[in-house]
């Protein structure tokens, strides 16, 4: 699905990534594990083509990507939700997810697909509201769900759980769990959440000053000795 080899990049006058190789099996969940500061948002704009330089190659379902300008990634299959959810606050819900089709290079006029408002039954009920108005949490489904419309077959989440409260992770977890559980996108997660992380992934990555350090199963990953060394805060 998702296939990065050597990866380097950064921005003006520093490299962050270094020679990142990485694998997204189709219906995948593969997580990318670090402290702050270590490169996943980098990492994830660079497979986006939002990083000032990057070199190395990028293959989404075949195609190679990495030449690509953003929006053409978009359209080889791409659903990406940054980290702070960049959600439009004065928009309503409904012009948010739309905008899911525009990136996409589809009708803004296209019926919202059922599929994703069963995945996040709430959203039905708050079409017309701004989003600004959503709580933090809904705020977070909303963005996932605007990258959904479009049905993207590989979806990247840049710390979701990020300024949620546990209660409201717990929400989230299973919302992403029935996302994994379609099997029809596979997910990269960035998180800091080990636990949210590692009970959705089937396996990880650890990055460490933009390199890939550690990789394994997430059984592998929750071993005292990785976990106090690279991602214990
Ligand atoms: N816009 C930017 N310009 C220059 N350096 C940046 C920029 N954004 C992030 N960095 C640097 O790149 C490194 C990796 O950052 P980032 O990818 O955001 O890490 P993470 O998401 O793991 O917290 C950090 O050293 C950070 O200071
Ligand atoms: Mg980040």
């Amino acid at each position: 699905m998702l296939r990065v080899t050597g990866l380097s990049g950064g921005y003006h006058g520093s490299a962050v990534l270094r020679e990142i190789s990485l694998e997204v099996e189709p219906g995948a969940v593969v997580a990318v594990l670090g402290r702050n500061g270590m490169g996943k948002t980098s990492l994830l704009k660079a497979v986006m083509g939002l990083l000032p330089w990057a070199r190395g190659t990028i293959q989404v379902s075949g195609h190679e990507i990495s030449s690509l300008p953003t929006h053409q990634r978009v359209r080889s299959g791409i659903g990406y939700v940054p980290q702070g959810r960049g959600i439009f606050p004065r928009a309503t819900v409904e012009q948010n997810l739309r905008y899911g089709f525009v990136v996409a290079g589809r009708p803004m006029r296209s019926a919202l697909p059922e599929r994703v408002l069963e995945l996040f039954p709430w959203i039905r009920e708050h079409l017309r509201q701004p989003a600004g108005t959503l709580s933090g949490g809904e705020q977070q489904m909303l963005a996932i769900a605007r990258a959904l419309v479009a049905d993207p077959p590989l979806l990247l989440l840049d710390e979701p759980t990020e300024g949620l409260a546990p209660a409201v992770v717990e929400h989230l977890h299973a919302a992403v769990g029935r996302i994994a559980g379609s099997g029809a996108h596979a997910i990269l997660l960035v998180e800091q959440h080990l636990r949210f992380a590692l009970t959705l992934a089937t396996h990880g990555y650890v990055l460490e000053r933009g390199a890939i350090v550690v990789s394994g199963s997430s059984e592998e990953l929750q071993r005292e000795d990785i976990v106090s060394r690279y991602l214990a805060v």
